[in-house]
């Protein structure tokens, strides 16, 4: 049986993805193989966000090539794959073949072909129809969490980002389907659910199935209201686009207790001038005015963001206003960007006044200022006891434990039993720069 080992590069996305991909692989009699060395193939599924990220590949390829062992077939899945197509035949030499975003579903046979001996295979068409969004419970990243696709792709182009070249267009999945698949992972004792995708709030199925008996303001809303229907005992959901957010969504959060409390909604930037120039589609104003109403929410909602440092020719005065903005919104967490040219795109036409040190002296402010509010936030659940899913238990003792709160904090925790996939309440004791720490109730 040939043995394959897979990489992953990048967002919740790929990490599902390569789920999927593992899955069918092992139904296609392949072996997966958390060892590399022992591969017969070499799959990396890549991320080309930022161009850090994509570096990786090529640092990657070098090194299984260069390896001392006997060579495995290597391919490349992904973002870089659907981007850059057969230019990676010749840019990245030894990549044996090629499978675009959405044809992850016709893995098994791109393998097949390599197998048979035949050179730079590439495939980079569209999903199929029938394409099937299920995982197999021994290749998730983990048994009590589960990642699930609601919405692929994405329409909204901000003028920095390579995603919408990506990734194509937005495609909801069918509701029934979601739901379907929710009944199923809760009956494997998955006990959280990841709705995901680019902007999950764009969510617009194009059938009714599955939310006749949900109402709401949007189809999001309601699709939450059908999943927290299933009885699953917690359900998270990210990404969420601004322009998209209803407030119907703080109103779901409140009925249902089993849909979790936290929103990461990114803003990228605090200046209006630059929004505009992301052409993200929202303004301070009206962001302002939605997190307002989530902090105003009767449930306390743990609040993150996404923000850009550094977008051509931002001012030392629109940054100023991102401190401002992030002072003013004091977000449990936020991941801070430094502005990363993406060839192709809008933004990378423009000629940038900026200096690299400049933006390097932002971005090192702003995450002090962020780190601040992170750490006031997690310092505020001390003597507090919480509900904690008990997700991993540490390697060097069996006696500690992590996981999540439903409002996404990581907690480690002692516990004399074994609580692995069990939600357990958890008394804070200590809250350290990036975590909590407590002991089992
Ligand atoms: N440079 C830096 N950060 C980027 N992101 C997207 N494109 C870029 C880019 N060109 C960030 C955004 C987005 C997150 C997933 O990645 O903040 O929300
Ligand atoms: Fe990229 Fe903007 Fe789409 Fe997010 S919404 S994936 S930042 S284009």
């Amino acid at each position: 049986m040939k043995k394959i080992y897979l990489e992953t590069f990048g967002c919740q996305m790929n990490v599902s993805d390569t789920e999927r991909v593992a899955t069918l692989l092992e139904s296609n009699h392949f072996e997966i193989t958390p060892n590399e060395e022992s591969a017969d193939i070499v799959l990396f599924n890549t991320c080309s966000v930022r161009e850090k990220a994509e570096h990786k590949l090529y640092t990657r390829v070098g090194q299984v090539r260069n390896s001392k062992r006997k060579k495995p077939f290597i391919g490349v899945l992904g973002c870089v794959a659907q981007l850059e197509g057969e230019t990676l035949f010749k840019k990245i030499p030894g990549i044996d073949f090629v499978l675009g975003t959405q044809a992850v579903g016709r893995v098994g046979g791109a393998i097949e072909r390599v197998l048979d001996g035949q050179k730079n295979v590439s495939d980079l068409g569209v999903r199929e129809e029938n394409y099937d969004w299920t995982t197999t419970e021994t290749q998730r990243h983990s048994p009590f969490v589960a990642f699930l696709p609601v919405i692929e792709g994405c329409n909204k182009f901000c003028t920095y980002c390579i995603v919408p070249f990506s990734r194509g267009r937005e495609k909801s999945v069918p509701a029934d389907v979601i739901v379907r698949q929710v009944l199923q992972l809760r009956r494997q004792g998955v006990r959280e659910v990841h709705l995901i995708g680019q902007n999950v709030n764009s969510y617009r199925p194009q059938s009714e199935a599955g939310l006749e008996n949900f109402s709401g303001a949007t189809p999001f809303s309601r699709l939450l209201r059908a999943v927290a229907a299933t009885g699953i005992e917690r359900i998270k959901f990210n990404t969420s686009f601004p322009r998209d957010f209803h407030s119907d969504i703080i109103c779901a959060i409140n009925e249902y207790e089993n849909l979790c409390n936290w929103v990461h909604l990114p803003v990228q930037s605090g200046s209006n001038q630059i929004l505009r120039a992301m052409r993200r589609g929202h303004t301070i104003e009206s962001y302002l005015q939605k997190i307002d109403k989530i902090k105003n929410s009767r449930r306390k909602i743990s609040l993150t963001t996404d923000i850009i440092v550094g977008f051509p020719n931002e001012t030392e005065r629109d940054f100023l206003e991102t401190v401002k903005l992030v002072e003013y919104c004091e977000y449990d967490s936020a991941y801070i960007f430094k502005y990363s040219e993406r060839p192709g795109t809008p933004a990378a036409q423009i000629s940038d006044e900026i200096t690299m040190r400049e933006k390097t002296n932002r971005f090192k402010k702003l995450e002090t200022i962020q780190k601040h509010n992170q750490i006031k936030s997690l310092q505020s659940f001390v003597d507090q006891t919480v509900g904690v899913l008990a997700e991993k238990m540490s390697s060097k003792s069996s006696e500690h434990f992590s996981g999540h709160t439903t409002c996404h904090k990581v907690v480690n925790f002692i516990s004399n039993r074994d609580v692995l996939g069990k939600i357990v309440n958890v008394k804070i004791t200590e809250s350290k720069s990036n975590s909590l720490f407590g002991i089992i109730c």
